[in-house]
């Protein structure tokens, strides 16, 4: 299988072939979803939540993120990997943004950088594109304003807000953005976005159906977060279940004295 590139991205919202996105933050996942045949694997900032514990995305720091993406890249090898850029990693400017962004490319070797905002950031993504590194934007629900946005919540839901994400998503297609995620935004508006974009595919995440392709993160497709599950989340599988099972089955050996037997020792 080929190696993907942001020119396959592109190629795939022409022919209308969707994309599929999945978030990994370590080699032995980046493999199974390598080996799967996923499309595109995020290195995303919700590395803070899902691997180290933080309740939300902002305590993670550029290091924490290259280090991440590097693991992930090690074990990829067909899979455009996308590397996220933290909270006030690019905020400051768009020469803060391309150095971080070039950071990512040099020491943890992704293929693309992520980060949030729309026309506020545009400066920073034609300087990131102009260097020739591709970049993904993300729109909506952007956990690293989630103060200013005054919590989780659906984003777009008026007219007035709607147009502005519209315009957003024009002006990070126009700053040369290969691709755009749009996070928890009405199916209605997704789909408005995805077919006024020509190059720029859209990727949802509690988008709804209309979107080129979609994203998950990892651990909730395989339904191995305990707590709150956002409603868009589709668990494929119960690991949860399965790896307590399977500790529990391993306590009552050990416990029961029945393992090792003799098929598991030396003699
Ligand atoms: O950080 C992340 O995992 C993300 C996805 C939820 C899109 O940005």
């Amino acid at each position: 299988m080929q190696k993907i590139t942001h020119l396959t991205i592109r190629k795939q919202k022409q022919e209308k072939k969707p994309i599929t996105m999945i978030t990994a933050y370590d080699v032995l996942m980046a493999k199974n979803v390598d080996e799967a045949g996923i499309d595109m694997i995020l290195v995303g900032d919700s590395l803070g939540n899902v691997v180290m514990g933080y309740d939300s995305t902002l305590p993670v720091t550029l290091d924490d993120m290259i280090h991440h993406t590097a693991c992930v890249v090690r074990g990829t090898k067909h899979a455009l990997v996308v590397g996220d850029l933290p909270f006030m990693s690019y905020q400051e400017s768009p020469l803060q943004a391309l150095r971080s962004a070039g950071r990512m490319m040099k020491e943890a070797r992704c293929d693309a950088v992520k980060f949030e905002g729309g026309q506020h950031v545009c400066d920073a993504v034609y300087k990131i594109t102009q260097s020739g590194i591709p970049v993904v934007g993300h729109l909506g629900l952007t956990p690293q304003s989630v103060h200013q946005l005054g919590g989780f919540r659906v984003q777009g839901k008026d007219e007035k807000t709607a147009r502005t994400l519209l315009d957003d998503a024009l002006a990070l297609e126009a700053a040369g953005a290969f691709a755009i995620v749009l996070e928890c935004v009405p199916t209605t508006v997704a789909t408005t976005i995805t077919n006024a974009l020509t190059t720029a595919a859209t990727i949802g995440i509690g988008a709804g159906n209309g979107c080129d392709g979609q994203v998950l993160v990892c651990t909730d497709l395989l339904g191995m977060t305990t707590g709150f599950r956002p409603s868009f989340v589709k668990p494929y599988a119960d690991l949860h279940h399965v790896i307590t099972t399977a500790v529990q089955a391993y306590i009552h050996d050990v416990t029961e004295r029945t393992f090792p037997d003799d098929e598991h020792s030396f003699t």
